[in-house]
């Protein structure tokens, strides 16, 4: 089986891609991916020799390549992770999330189709990975979102995976395509991108730099072990039902304020500094526009249908992240030098 693995240079997309040519020597995998400043390549450097990997840079929401590439290459089956994923650019340029997650999502459908309809659609899968962001948000209460919960996105980032998850299902009613797809928690661990809260607050502490937190802190996320979304990714797409959708969390919420603290003090314990050095950095600072109160999932159904559970806790998850990144000096200044000097002077100017 030939897996055509979009966005394979990012944060997740690198540990699925690890997932699978490692698991499956038996699977071709091709990673697609337009290497934008989330993509890089050093995510994969063990495992770019590998006889059963290949890459090629291309945009998705370029038609013209998409299709050519479906033409020459005929995977027989889609796990579709590249996207614009940051809030926050979102609110500053959301054409971008349009083009990317909108476009490029419609591109890759009509291309497997067009490739596969005719043939019959037995053995293949076009599997669409998506976020909690598409439900909304939820206030303190009991609720949780399941597959059931009406989508309410409310950033250019949710709104743009939402109709992206529409299409999806969309060319399941109409044509018949084999898809599957699954809404994930906020991730975190090795190889995530400095822009998102975890690694932001990693780099910055680790650098001696104030730790910018929205508000007052009280916004709620789950939080999911990178690694445990690959686990659960696999298991959807070699065992969930085509036209399914599974919910994805750690069953672990945090308000933003309490994780930077427990952060502060694995870095503390880690760097050797005094219990609270870390904490002096914590800087609250002007909210986001719009932002989201709570996430939080229900995966009970890939937990009882598939079998899937995390596997590890959020501190042995935390301290295996901290770690990562005071090993990983050097993928952190590559991946902070020029551009992202020029996003963080914008993003947090004023602020
Ligand atoms: P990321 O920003 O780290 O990586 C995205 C990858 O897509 C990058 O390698 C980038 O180069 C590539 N890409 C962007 N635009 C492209 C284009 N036009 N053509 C080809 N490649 C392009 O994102 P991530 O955090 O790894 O998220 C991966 C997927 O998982 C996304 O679809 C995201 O919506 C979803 N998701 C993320 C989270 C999270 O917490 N990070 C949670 C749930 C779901
Ligand atoms: P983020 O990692 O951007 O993920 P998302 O917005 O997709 O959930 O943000 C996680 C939470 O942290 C969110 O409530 C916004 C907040 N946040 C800060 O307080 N400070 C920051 O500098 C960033 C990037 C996020």
């Amino acid at each position: 089986m030939k897996i055509l693995i979009t966005g394979g240079a990012g944060f997740i997309g690198s540990h699925v891609v690890r997932l699978f040519v490692t698991k499956y020597p038996n699977y071709q995998i091709l990673n697609l991916d337009a290497l934008t400043y989330a993509g890089n390549l050093e995510n994969l450097r063990d495992v770019k020799q590998a006889p059963n990997y290949k890459f090629v840079k291309g945009d998705i929401a370029d038609q013209n390549f998409v299709d050519q590439l479906f033409a020459h290459e005929a995977p027989d089956a889609v796990i579709h992770l590249a996207a614009e994923s940051h809030v926050d650019r979102s609110i500053t340029d959301p054409m971008a999330f349009v083009k990317t997650n909108v476009i490029g999502t419609v591109n890759l459908l009509n291309a497997a189709r067009h490739l596969w309809q005719p043939g019959g659609y037995a053995g293949h899968v076009f599997y669409h990975v998506s976020t909690d962001e598409v439900y909304g948000s939820l206030d303190f209460g009991p609720e949780m979102f399941t597959e059931e919960t009406a989508y309410d996105p409310r950033s250019p980032y949710s709104a743009s995976k939402a109709s992206s998850d529409h299409f999806v299902r969309a060319w399941h009613h109409t044509y018949g395509l084999p898809i599957k797809l699954s809404n994930c928690s906020n991730n975190y661990g090795p190889n995530h991108f400095p822009e998102k809260l975890i690694p932001l607050a990693i780099h910055r502490l680790r650098t001696g730099q104030p730790v910018p937190v929205y508000g007052k802190g009280e916004n709620v996320r789950d939080w999911l072990f990178v690694k445990d979304h690959a686990t659960a990714i696999d298991a959807v797409f070699h065992r969930g039902k085509p036209g399914e959708t599974y919910n994805i969390g750690g069953v672990n919420e945090w308000q933003n304020l309490k994780l930077i603290e427990l952060l502060c003090d694995v870095v503390d314990e880690k760097t050797g500094q005094a219990p609270g050095t870390s904490r002096q950095l914590i800087k609250f600072v002007t909210d986001r526009a719009g932002h989201d109160m709570r996430y939080a999932i229900d995966s009970s159904k890939i937990m009882n249908e598939l079998g899937w559970k995390p596997s590890v806790t959020f501190e042995q998850g935390l301290a295996q992240t901290v770690d990562w990144y005071l090993e990983n000096e050097e993928w952190l200044n590559h991946v902070t030098s020029g551009a992202y000097q020029d996003y963080n002077a914008k993003q947090y100017a004023g602020r």
